[in-house]
């Protein structure tokens, strides 16, 4: 049953209510003077107050801020006799939810109570959700040989005994948001975890994800929201796809790393950031400082530690210990027993270009273990490859033996567009989205290439 505050001087106003909330099924509190009122509150923990600007002792305003000082997300409701709109913004900028006049309409009551609580509700579950450790992450889980891998679990440890920032840098699929929540595990792993991905949203509204922003301060700003650098608190704040951040929020961002503060959209309020800030980027973000589409300023800002994530072709070691992870990760969720690949498939694998990386490798994995027949993986349970292989182009047999002469090896990028090209052909019935997910690339990766290759792809 929610809890319900009411401060207010006039005792018949305490009494309708009281009667009127208790029949609502709410369990009903009252206090007549600003004092009695804080001091109930920190009694009682309610999940609302209805508070009188006016009152004796300590005026409505104040009262709001102390009791935003016991807990910053309280829900207020203003109640007053006067109407100008001086006093409602002055409510509003204080932090009330919302703000009703004398005489109380009860229709109008009733539906800012049901607001705030509902406000209330949807901030501790997301404040739930976000307060569930994902301690699935270890630094063991993730798979690395050889020496760069090691170098970075070494980063990764040392990171997390502080709170700096790190910058993880990578191609599509490498690991990096992997990374970034090891990070985050191995620091503090009972207080949330937020990924933003700086590219998903148009800039004005990743302006208030970020910051949050106050009731009315742009059209259909109608309440009050938290954003992610103050509902991360102690935690971490993943700004991921960082180099497609605009000029604008760059300055933002700059400003909160250098201050530690910021102020919510359309607010006066200075917010402390407690949250360790990661970004992530699969560009080379010195490369678009020197072009100048990335403030150098910002980039020394998150660059104070980076960890370059080789891509998968550059570590052939770990593709069979990857395998076996991901198999026995694939094996779990879905109820199945497969044991391998061929070594057939996996001198494929090897050779393999891997343009998106371990999230390919695993794609691939959890396809071919839906449909698979038997307990090892071969071939025809590759379809995606096997084309290719049949065609002797595009992926593996691409490095003919050393010593054959008379014949150019072909390049990297030829590889990439060639099976680019084949899987647009062959799967030219599916979606944009799902033509990512077969090549593991992410959509602005995959326009990306569609435009460096020069290929069509309309279907979104
Ligand atoms: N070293 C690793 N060991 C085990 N699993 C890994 C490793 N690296 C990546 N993965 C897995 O591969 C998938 C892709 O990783 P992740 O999402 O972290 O990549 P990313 O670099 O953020 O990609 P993108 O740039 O496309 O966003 C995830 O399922 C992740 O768990
Ligand atoms: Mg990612």
């Amino acid at each position: 049953m929610p809890k319900i505050l009411v401060i207010d001087d006039d005792r018949s106003i305490c009494e309708t209510l009281d009667l009127y909330l208790t029949e609502e099924g709410y369990e009903v509190k009252t206090a007549l003077t600003g004092t009695e009122g804080l001091n109930a509150f920190v009694e009682t923990v309610p999940d609302l107050v209805i508070l009188d600007i006016r009152l004796p002792d300590i005026d409505g305003f104040t009262v709001l801020e102390d009791l935003r000082e016991e807990d910053e997300n309280v829900k207020v409701i203003m109640i007053t006799a006067f109407h100008d709109m001086e006093t409602t913004i002055k409510a509003m900028k204080g932090g009330a939810f919302d703000y009703i006049h004398k005489p109380v309409n009860v229709d109008e009551l009733d539906m800012a109570i049901r607001k705030a609580l509902k406000a209330r509700e949807m901030e501790r579950k997301i404040d739930g959700l976000l307060m569930e450790p994902s301690r699935q992450f270890k630094v063991g889980d993730i798979i690395g040989t050889g020496r760069e891998m090691r170098e970075i679990f070494k980063t990764v440890g040392v990171v997390s005994q502080s709170r700096t920032t790190v910058l993880i840098q990578g191609e599509s699929g490498t690991g990096k948001e992997l990374i970034a929540k090891v990070i985050h595990n191995n620091t503090s792993p009972d207080e949330p975890y937020i990924a933003v991905n700086c590219s998903a949203i148009v800039e004005t509204l990743l302006e208030s994800e970020l910051f949050g922003h106050e009731k009315g301060s742009f059209t259909g700003a109608i309440a009050r929201k938290l954003g992610k650098f103050e509902l991360a608190r102690s935690g971490t704040v993943f700004l991921d796809e960082i180099s497609e951040m605009s000029v604008n929020l760059q300055a933002k961002l700059l400003r909160v790393l250098q201050e530690m503060e910021f102020e919510r959209v359309g607010g006066k309020d200075r917010v402390r950031v407690n949250a360790r800030i990661v970004t992530a980027t699969n560009k080379d973000l010195k490369a678009l400082v020197q072009e100048g589409k990335f403030r150098d300023d910002l980039f020394y800002r998150l660059n104070i530690v980076s960890i370059h994530i080789p891509p998968l072709r550059e570590r052939r070691d770990d593709i069979a210990p990857l395998i076996e992870y991901l198999l026995t990760k694939i094996n779990r969720d879905l109820h199945k027993r497969v044991i391998g690949v061929s070594d057939e498939m996996m001198a494929v694998f090897l050779k393999y270009p891997w343009p998106g990386n371990i999230r390919e490798l695993e794609n691939l994995l959890i396809r071919a273990v839906v449909v698979a027949k038997g307990q090892v993986l071969g071939r025809s349970d590759f379809p995606e490859l096997e084309e290719d292989l049949a065609a002797g182009k595009g992926t593996p047999d691409v490095v003919p033996a050393a010593g054959a002469s008379g014949q150019r090896l072909m390049t990297l990028d030829e590889v990439e567009e060639q099976y680019i090209r084949k899987i647009i052909s062959e799967y030219g019935d599916r979606t944009k989205g799902e033509l990512c997910e077969i090549l593991g690339i992410s959509r602005p990766t995959f326009e990306r290439k569609l435009e460096k290759y020069k290929l069509h792809f309309e279907r979104e």
